[in-house]
């Protein structure tokens, strides 16, 4: 709960900062005036009201856990102990989880009839666990690149395709349509060695795609990664998700009702 309060906890302290004076009361005053100008912006609000959503609609982290083999876990965890590997922190699933917890309730998967889930980019597969343990059907694809996602899939059941997406080629041949296609930090957008984004072209060509893939009012969700030093996206490519149906808050794109061609 006290979550909620956060932005006005930080006036608050801010406004006292301020009133402390002295050599950093400039830094202090700027700051205010950052978290002022926050409150004007509807983002605020926004996140504000997932987080009540949250707090409403919880989603009890516990017996996911428990569902979890602990000494399947144990081994896994003991093996990337200690190891240098950027991904080597995947295997720390209590601090994964509860950041994936709020994907879901975020897209109030949680309180919804059974879906059926594609994600694209799924990793160690901890939301599509999640979704799955809340009834849904999900399946997740991705490159078979890091051992520890495949031992994490495994260790969670959820099934994965293995597949490198890449610009201007179809996925391939699922076997189904689904409710719900979610991609989370998405990298696949990237072109190697060139260190360029995708353009409107190459993510035209991929929702294109993904709407073959796609129930009747099935929807879509990506959030994207800033990447290369750069922002989510260019002005082109926000106009452009907007063009096709979704609503764009930061790195939130949401096809809500679907795409539009
Ligand atoms: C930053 S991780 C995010 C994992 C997961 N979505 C999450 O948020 O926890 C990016 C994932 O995308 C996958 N990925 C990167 N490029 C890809 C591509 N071209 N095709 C399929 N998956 C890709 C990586 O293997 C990795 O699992």
């Amino acid at each position: 709960m006290p979550k909620l309060w956060k932005p006005f906890r930080k006036i608050v302290s801010a406004v006292r900062l301020c009133a402390v004076g002295g050599r950093e009361a400039w830094f202090f005053e700027m700051k205010l005036f950052h978290k002022v100008r926050k409150l004007t912006q509807s983002l605020t609000y926004e996140r504000a009201w997932r987080r009540v959503q949250r707090v409403i609609f919880p989603l009890p982290l516990e017996p996911l856990l428990a569902s979890v083999d602990r000494q399947r876990l144990r081994e896994i965890k003991q093996r990337y102990a200690g190891l240098s590997l950027e991904y080597a922190k995947y295997a720390d699933i209590e601090r994964w989880l509860p950041m994936n917890r709020e994907r879901v309730q975020d897209l109030k998967l949680h309180r919804l009839a059974p879906k059926r889930v594609l994600d694209l980019g799924c990793g160690g597969g901890f939301f599509l666990f999640i979704l799955k343990r809340s009834g849904h059907s999900v399946l997740g694809l991705d490159m078979d690149q890091f051992p520890l996602f495949t031992e994490l899939l495994g260790l969670f059941d959820v099934p994965r395709v293995v597949w490198t997406i890449k610009a201007f080629e179809p996925l391939p041949d699922l076997g189904q349509k689904f409710d719900w296609i979610t991609a989370f930090s998405i990298n696949f957008n990237l072109h190697y060695p060139g260190e360029r984004l995708w353009g409107c072209a190459e993510w035209d060509f991929l929702l294109r795609d993904l709407q073959c893939r796609l129930a009747p009012s099935g929807k879509i969700f990506f959030a994207l990664n800033p990447t290369f030093g750069r922002d989510y996206y260019t002005s082109d490519l926000r106009d452009f998700f907007l063009s096709r149906g979704a609503t764009v808050e930061r790195e939130r794109i949401f096809f809500r009702r679907g795409l539009r061609f």
